[in-house]
C-alpha cells in the first residue's frame, strides 16, 4: 500500500488534517501515519483538538516545542528527516502556513518526496507576515497545490506555478466545522457562562503583528474596551497574547474592564458553540475569517490585509485595520444593525476531505483515469524525484 504522512503541528492544522484522515481511512485504499511536530503542545492548544475532532493520536510526537522562528524551523526539520528516511512515504502531506508546514515541506522536497500542500494558494501580499513565507515558498515546492478557492487558483498561476500541479477542493476547514455544529450547540457553553444567543461577542488576537507591538495591541484592546461598553466579549486569550499582555503589564485593568472576559484557549467544540451564536466576532485570525463567512456571523478583521478575500467578497468579513476608531466605528455599525450578510463560496460544503482523498489516490497511481489531458502528467507519473515540479 502507497503511504501518506500528514505533518500537524500547530492549532489551526488540527481541524484541516481531521477530515482529510478521516476521509483516507473510510476509503481504505492508502496506508496513512499522523506527525505531530508539537508546535503547539499545551493541552489546551493541542490534545483537545484530538478529542473533539475525533481524530486519533498522533502515531509520531516529535516534541520541538518553541523557539525563534529559525530554532522551531530547524528542529522540525531535524527530526522529521529521521522520520521521512524511517517511514519511507510516498506522499507527505501539509496544510496551512504555520512553521512546521515550510519545514515539512523544506525536507521531503530535498529527499525526493511528493509533497501535496493543502490550502495553497492564499496570499496577504505582506512579506513582513511569516506564514505570508511559509506559503509562498511551501507553494513553490509542492507537487499538488490542493486550493480553498478560485482566487488563491489565480494566484498561483500569475506566479508562474504550472496549472496540472493546481486543483480546486474546497475548504477542508469548512468539513470539520459541519461536522461539528450540532454536536457544538448541544453543549451547555452559553448557559455556563450565562451568555445569550447574539448577545455577546468574542475576540480572538495572536497575530505577532498585533500582539508584539505595544502601540499596536494597546490600541486593539482599547477598541474591544469599547465594544465591551456595549455588549459581554469572550475572549480566549492565546498563550502568546497573555504573555505580551503580562509583560506589558496590562493584565490588571484588562480584568477590571466592564464587559471583558478573558478565559483560556477553548477547545474545538466549545469555541465553535461560542462563535456560532455570537453577534459579532473580532479577530485577527485566519481560519476565523472563513468559520464565521460560513456560520453567517459578523466578522470584524483587525488587520490591515487578509490573504482569504472571498470572505470580504462573498462573505461577512470586514477587513478594518487596527486603528481602534475605525474599529469602534465599525463595530458599532454592527451592534446598531447594520450587519454585513453573505454567502457560502462555493465547494466549502463538508466534502473537500473526500475530495483530497481521492486525489491523492490518483496521484499515487490508484482510481479513476484523469479527467483531461493535463491531469495526466501529473496524475500517472509515478510519484519521485525524476518527477519533481522544481
Ligand atoms: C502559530 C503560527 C500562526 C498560527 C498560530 C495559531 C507560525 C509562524 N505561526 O503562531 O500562523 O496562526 O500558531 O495559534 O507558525 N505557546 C505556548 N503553548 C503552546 C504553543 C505556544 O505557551 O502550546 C507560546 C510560547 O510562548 C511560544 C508562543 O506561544 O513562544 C508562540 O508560539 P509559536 O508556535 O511560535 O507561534 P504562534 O504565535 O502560536
Amino acid at each position: 500500500m502507497k503511504k501518506v504522512l500528514h505533518i500537524v503541528g500547530a492549532r489551526p492544522n488540527f481541524m484541516k488534517v481531521a477530515p482529510i484522515h478521516r476521509a483516507i481511512s473510510e476509503r481504505d485504499a492508502l496506508e496513512q501515519k499522523l506527525v505531530h511536530t508539537g508546535q503547539h503542545y499545551d493541552v489546551k492548544m493541542s490534545d483537545v483538538f484530538f478529542t473533539d475532532l475525533g481524530m486519533p493520536a498522533p502515531d509520531i510526537y516529535l516534541g520541538v516545542g518553541s523557539g525563534s522562528h529559525a530554532e522551531q524551523t530547524a528542529k522540525v526539520m531535524l527530526e522529521l528527516e529521521k522520520v521521512f528516511a524511517s517511514e519511507k512515504p510516498d506522499l507527505v502531506s501539509v496544510v496551512g502556513d504555520v512553521n512546521s508546514t515550510l519545514a515539512a515541506a523544506l525536507v521531503a522536497v530535498k529527499m525526493g518526496i511528493p509533497i501535496a500542500h493543502v490550502e495553497a494558494g492564499l496570499r496577504s501580499f505582506d512579506p513582513a507576515m511569516p506564514e505570508e513565507i511559509n506559503r509562498v515558498l511551501t507553494d513553490r515546492i509542492s507537487n499538488l497545490l490542493l486550493t480553498p478557492s478560485a482566487d488563491a487558483d489565480a494566484n498561483l498561476i500569475r506566479e508562474g506555478l504550472e496549472p496540472e500541479r493546481i486543483r480546486l477542493v474546497g475548504n477542508v476547514m469548512i468539513d470539520s466545522l459541519l461536522a461539528a455544529r450540532e454536536k457544538a450547540l448541544r453543549l451547555s457553553t452559553l448557559e455556563d457562562m450565562g451568555l445569550n444567543a447574539r448577545g455577546y461577542a468574542v475576540c480572538t488576537l495572536h497575530r505577532a503583528s498585533n500582539v508584539d507591538d505595544a502601540q499596536v495591541l494597546t490600541g486593539l484592546l482599547s477598541a474591544l474596551g469599547h465594544v465591551a461598553s456595549r455588549l459581554p466579549v469572550v475572549f480566549p486569550v492565546h498563550p502568546r497574547t497573555r504573555k505580551r499582555i503580562a509583560e506589558l503589564g496590562l493584565g490588571a485593568s484588562l480584568e477590571r474592564t466592564p464587559g471583558l472576559r478573558l478565559v483560556d484557549p477553548m477547545g474545538y467544540l466549545e469555541f465553535l458553540a461560542l462563535t456560532s451564536q455570537a453577534r459579532l466576532v473580532f479577530t485577527d485570525s485566519g481560519g476565523l475569517q472563513e468559520e464565521t463567512t460560513v456560520l453567517g456571523i459578523p466578522c470584524l478583521t483587525v488587520r490591515e490585509n487578509t490573504e482569504r478575500p472571498i470572505t470580504v467578497d462573498l462573505g461577512t468579513n470586514l477587513v478594518v485595520g487596527t486603528d481602534p476608531v475605525r474599529i469602534r466605528q465599525a463595530a458599532d455599525r454592527i451592534l446598531d444593525g447594520y450587519e454585513k450578510k453573505g454567502r457560502v463560496p462555493d465547494l466549502w460544503d463538508g466534502r473537500t476531505g473526500e475530495r483530497i482523498a481521492r486525489l491523492y489516490e490518483e496521484f499515487l497511481g490508484l482510481g479513476k483515469a484523469p479527467r483531461r489531458a493535463t491531469e495526466s502528467r501529473i496524475l500517472s507519473s509515478t510519484p519521485g524525484a525524476e518527477h519533481h515540479p522544481v
